[in-house]
Order: structure tokens, then sequence, then C-alpha cells
């Protein structure tokens, strides 16, 4: 017999939760009239039973103990909005085991435990959703596993960390200073936990596994995907880029070539008039190439309560549905194999490099000598003015491989008139 009221057990009630819960209390009759079954919040588990909380919820709806939700006969959903690995991944695999639907915004565990997690939930005929765990509020999964499923995709590029667009945001439009920025983006919600991760890029890495997955229909690990942060990027970087036509972003990037994939997330210089050099703040953009629907573009908020929680309403409402018609809505990504990676070495990037050089006649022709040698062909070089005989030059190469570069890197380093190479990042035309 049909149930007409669904149940839902949260488990965390931060940011996330937070925002996912006002979006059900204040929408709660134009969802039912949407679903035609009403949704009921039956308990929520969180760490700290003392703390405050913004919602109406009864007292008496919260525990502390996690398997007061996961195993709860009367819970049809189970909405993991708490974060972290290992309690998170054996909260799920229970409440799969207990024959619930799942909701989560956890990258880290999606990225790391995903394909377990599925495949327990594919053997109990239920279904994960994780909308919310790649950009925010805006629908990526979704168009992938559905609206695109069609394509083969070709590319996919963006900015997937709301955190960091945030931090460059302010370092390149107001001169503002790095850490300053990233606690103000801990107090919007937007940064993780740990915020390492967001800054040093493996947030965004953890993103690009669970899109290029999907993208690409491949097994993705973690080591495939070359990662740097953006805790190098200095504002005399940003400033020298702005002078050369460029805005440095944190982008992911994904590729399959001849069957093989290319995966990296990195801070880079993109042209001033390029689209995403244009995302600012929490802002997310992805840029999707199909064979069939040519570019594709995905813009909105990555990050935020209200925007995340969005994201998990409508995962909430689709498991209601499969519920209410009695269907697991398919588990695509049961299926995928593994596809080569290209390794980073054989890599093309162009690059742009800042370095502390003596300044004495000749230094430009060294300079030139050293990346020759190394066959790397150089488009823009410039000396800033020069202090005690010091002279800093900033300089972008043509394409090269990478592993031509970090030779030409090591010849530089031999050269004694090139005192420090303080800076080096990659472009993206
Ligand atoms: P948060 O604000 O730190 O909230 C975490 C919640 O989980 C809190 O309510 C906390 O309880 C509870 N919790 C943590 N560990 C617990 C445990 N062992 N047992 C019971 N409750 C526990 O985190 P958030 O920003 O909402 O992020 C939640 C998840 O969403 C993470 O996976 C994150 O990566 C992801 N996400 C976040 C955003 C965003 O914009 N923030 C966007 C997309 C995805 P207390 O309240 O008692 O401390
Ligand atoms: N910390 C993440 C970000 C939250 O800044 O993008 C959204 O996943």
């Amino acid at each position: 017999m049909q149930k007409d009221v669904l149940r839902i057990g949260f488990l965390g009630l931060g940011t996330v939760g937070t925002g996912a819960m006002k979006i059900l209390e204040k929408n709660e009759v134009e969802i039912s009239r949407k679903l035609g079954v009403r949704l009921e919040v039956r308990r929520v588990a969180v760490r700290n039973l003392d703390k405050l909380r913004d919602t109406n919820l009864a007292p008496e709806i919260f525990t502390d103990n996690l398997d007061h939700v996961v195993n709860d006969p009367e819970i049809d959903i189970v909405v993991e909005v708490m974060g972290g690995v290992d309690s998170a991944r054996k909260a799920i695999a229970r409440a799969l085991e207990n024959g619930k639907f799942v909701v989560t915004a956890n990258k880290d565990l999606l990225a790391q435990f995903g394909v377990e997690l599925l495949a327990i939930a594919k053997n109990q005929g239920k279904n994960i959703f994780y909308e919310a765990s790649v950009g925010g509020g805006i629908p990526l999964i979704r168009p992938l596993k559905h609206c695109l499923v069609a394509n083969r995709i070709e590319k996919v590029m963006g900015i997937i960390n709301g955190t960091t667009n945030y931090i460059l945001t302010k370092m390149s439009c107001e001169g503002r200073e790095f850490e300053e920025a990233l606690a103000e983006a801990q107090a919007k919600g937007f940064a993780e936990a740990d915020p390492a991760s967001d800054v040093e890029g493996r947030d965004a890495s953890y993103k690009l596994a669970i899109l290029a997955s999907l993208a690409f229909s491949s097994k993705i690990d973690l080591d495939d995907i070359y990662v740097e942060g953006i805790t190098g990027v200095k504002l005399r970087d940003i400033c020298y880029a702005q002078e050369l036509g460029y805005t440095v972003k944190l982008l992911a990037m994904g590729e399959e070539t001849d069957g093989r994939l290319k995966l990296r997330v990195h801070p880079t210089l993109i042209p001033t008039l390029h689209p995403l050099a244009a995302v600012a703040n929490e802002f997310n953009a992805i840029f999707l190439v199909g064979d069939a629907v040519g570019e594709v573009m995905f813009y909105g908020r990555g990050a935020g309560s209200l925007p995340t929680g969005s994201a998990i309403c409508a995962d909430i409402i689709d498991a209601a549905r499969c519920i209410k018609n009695e269907v697991e809505n398919g588990i695509v990504e049961a299926t995928f194999g593994k596809k080569a990676v290209v390794p980073m070495e054989e890599q093309q990037s162009r690059f742009y490099l800042r370095l502390k050089a003596k300044d004495e006649p000749g230094v430009f022709a060294k300079l030139a000598t050293a990346f020759g040698e190394a066959e790397v062909s150089l488009d823009m070089i410039m000396q800033k003015r020069s202090e005690a005989g010091t002279a800093e030059i900033v300089l972008v190469t043509h394409d090269v491989s990478e592993g031509d570069f970090a030779k030409a890197m090591r010849t530089l380093q031999e050269v004694p008139a090139i005192y420090s190479i303080n800076s080096i990042l990659r472009v993206v035309e």
C-alpha cells in the first residue's frame, strides 16, 4: 500500500542541513503538492545536543546517536550532511542495508568510496543521490546522468570550489590578503571543516573525480588527478597576471582524447575576457563539451546554506518519487570500467614564471638559452624595475610538455645569475 507520508532522517544539521531544513519548512505545501506525498522530518542526529538551532524542529527529534537515524524502521530517506569519511561511510552503508534511500553532499566520501556505496545501493535496489556534492546549488549530476547522457563528453572545465574562488576574487578585486579572505569564506559557511581541503585543491579534486566519472563513464582514482592548490598564489602574481591580460582562477579540467583521460586541478591564468574570468566570489561555473550538444555552461552558487540545501531538497524529492513509484532510478555508475590516464609529465601546458635575477647585461640571453636548450619557447617576457641590483622577471611560455618544462627549470637553477624562481603557474588560453 502506498504511503501518504515519507519520513526523513538527517545526519548533521550544520550549514547545508539547516539550509535544506529551512527549504523543507518554507516550501512544505508546494513540495507536497508537486510530490503527491507529505515529507516529515522524523529524526536529526547532531554532535552537540545543546547547540541552539535555527529551525522549528521539536527538541525530542534530536539525537547524538547516528544509529537512531539509520536503524529507525520508520525512516525512508537518510540525508547525510555531516561530512567526514569514516562515520559517514558506515552510516550510509547501514542506512542502505536497512532499505533506505540516501541523499548526500559528501564529495570526500563519494570520491573515495562512491563505487563501494553505490554497489551496496544497487544490491539493495535503492540509490544514492548526490547532486549537492558538486557545484552546490548548480544542477550538474542530473544533467550528466540524464540530459546529456546521449553525448560523448570530450571536455569538462570549470571553477568548482567556492572558497578558493572567493579568496582569489577578494585578492584580485580588492587587494585583500589570503588569510583575511579565507576567514570570511569560513564565516559565510563556504569552507570545509578543514579549509586546507579547499585551499590545497583537494575539495576540487574530489568534485572533479565525481564529475569526470560521470562525464567519461570511467572509474576515477584520486591518484589519477594532478592537484595543486592556491596557497602558493601571491598577490604579486595576481597583479602581474592582470598586467599581462589574465585572471587567476583555480580550474578543474578533465579531457578525453583517444580513450585516455587528462585530469588536473591547479591555479591557472586565464584571459581576462574568458567567460570563467568573470565568475566571482563563491560562484562556480562548469563548461562541458559534448560531441552532439557542443558547448554547455552551468553557472551558479557553488557553496552556501540555501543553494546547497536546494540541491539536497531536489534529491530528497527524487528519492521520494522513487519510493512512491517503486523504482530504484538507475545506478549507471555501477557499469563503468576504468579508462587509462595520461601522466602529468606527458601533458602540455603554458607556464607563467616569476623569478629574481642579477640585474646585469646578458641575463635575458642566459634565460633564453636555458629555455632554448630545453626546447621551451617563450611567448612574453617582462622585467620589472630592479631593486638593489636584483631584477624581477616575469615570463610566459608557449605550450610545452610538463616534462620538458621541468627540465628547463633544472637548467635554470644552475644559472648563477638566476637567484630564485618565486612562482610557477599554468596558463590556459
Ligand atoms: P557543518 O556546518 O560543519 O555541519 C556538520 C553537521 O554535522 C553539524 O550539525 C554537526 O553537529 C554534525 N556532525 C558532524 N559529525 C557528526 C557526528 N559524528 N555525529 C553526529 N553529527 C555530526 O558542515 P556543512 O558545511 O553543512 O557540510 C556538510 C557536508 O556538506 C560536508 O560533506 C560538506 O563537504 C558538504 N558540502 C558543504 C557545502 C557548503 O557550502 N558548506 C556545499 C556542498 C557540500 P553539530 O551541529 O552538533 O556540530
Ligand atoms: N567548501 C566547498 C567550496 C563547499 O568552497 O566549494 C561546496 O562544496
